[in-house]
């Protein structure tokens, strides 16, 4: 790959978005950004420190005194708080509650944006999210939309969870990932949408690598 790249996916919950970028990442040597780790780091910080999460200055205030690094590992991204790792503290059910609120402050929005274009800049990347193909990265050289039913994605989450040996209960996941959903596609500050120019990729009845290669040749039809 010889030209600068930028690979953005945006989509609901459970689409497939970080397990496919990373793996997207890995083949073609680009720099994974997890762009929901920080929106989700930002909400246990907030419930840690009691700052209450309808306040958007206190949470842009808040975020100031934060560093987030992202660290890609086999396994997946390390998420470091102040140096601190909050991997597994982060993917709990009540941060999953609380996070499209702190997402959805204008003040917040516009810090996380302007950390991600800086870790964007470092070299060929690839961000997922929800607003990465309509704001982050507007002139992405890739858009993707990853989809699949509300079905297919509860059932994901569902064995992911039973495979960590963790509880998990089918029902609450679908509507968590259904309200989550809907508050992130109804925000007024950059809502979950389709962007200009990205490709739909409906992952309902597809496999991991089936997804992977779907991108990755998407990734190299405009370079090659
Ligand atoms: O992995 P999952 O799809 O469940 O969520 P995530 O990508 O970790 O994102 C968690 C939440 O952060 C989303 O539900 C959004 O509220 C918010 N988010 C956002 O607003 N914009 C982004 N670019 C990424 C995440
Ligand atoms: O990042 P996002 O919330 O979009 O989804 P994810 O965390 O990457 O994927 C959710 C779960 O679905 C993971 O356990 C993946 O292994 C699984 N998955 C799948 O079974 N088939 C796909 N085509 C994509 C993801």
């Amino acid at each position: 790959m010889i030209n600068k790249i930028n690979v953005a996916i945006d989509g609901p919950a459970g689409a497939g978005k970080s397990t496919v970028a990373k793996m997207v990442a890995d083949q073609l040597s680009l720099l994974y950004i997890d762009t929901g780790a920080m929106y989700r780091t930002l909400a246990y910080a907030a419930l840690e420190n009691n700052v209450n999460v309808n306040d958007g200055d206190a949470l842009k205030h808040l975020l100031d005194q934060l560093t987030i690094k992202l660290v890609n590992e086999n396994s997946g991204t390390k998420v470091l708080l102040n140096d601190r790792d909050v991997s597994n503290e982060i993917r709990t059910a009540e941060v999953n509650k609380h996070v499209p609120v702190v997402a959805s402050h204008e003040a917040v929005r516009l810090e996380m944006v302007e950390r991600q274009r800086m870790l964007a800049s470092e070299g060929n990347a690839i961000l997922d999210g929800r607003d990465i193909g309509t704001h982050v990265l507007p002139d992405a050289e890739v858009k993707i939309f990853l989809n699949a039913s509300v079905d297919v994605r509860a059932q994901r989450r569902h064995e992911e969870q039973v495979k960590k040996g963790l509880p998990s209960n089918l029902d609450e996941l679908k509507k968590e990932i259904a309200k989550r959903d809907k508050l992130d596609s109804t925000r007024e500050v950059a809502p979950l949408c389709k962007a200009v120019g990205a490709t739909e990729v409906d992952t309902t009845s597809f496999t991991i690598p089936e997804v992977v290669d779907t991108i990755i040749n998407l990734v190299k039809k405009p370079v090659s």
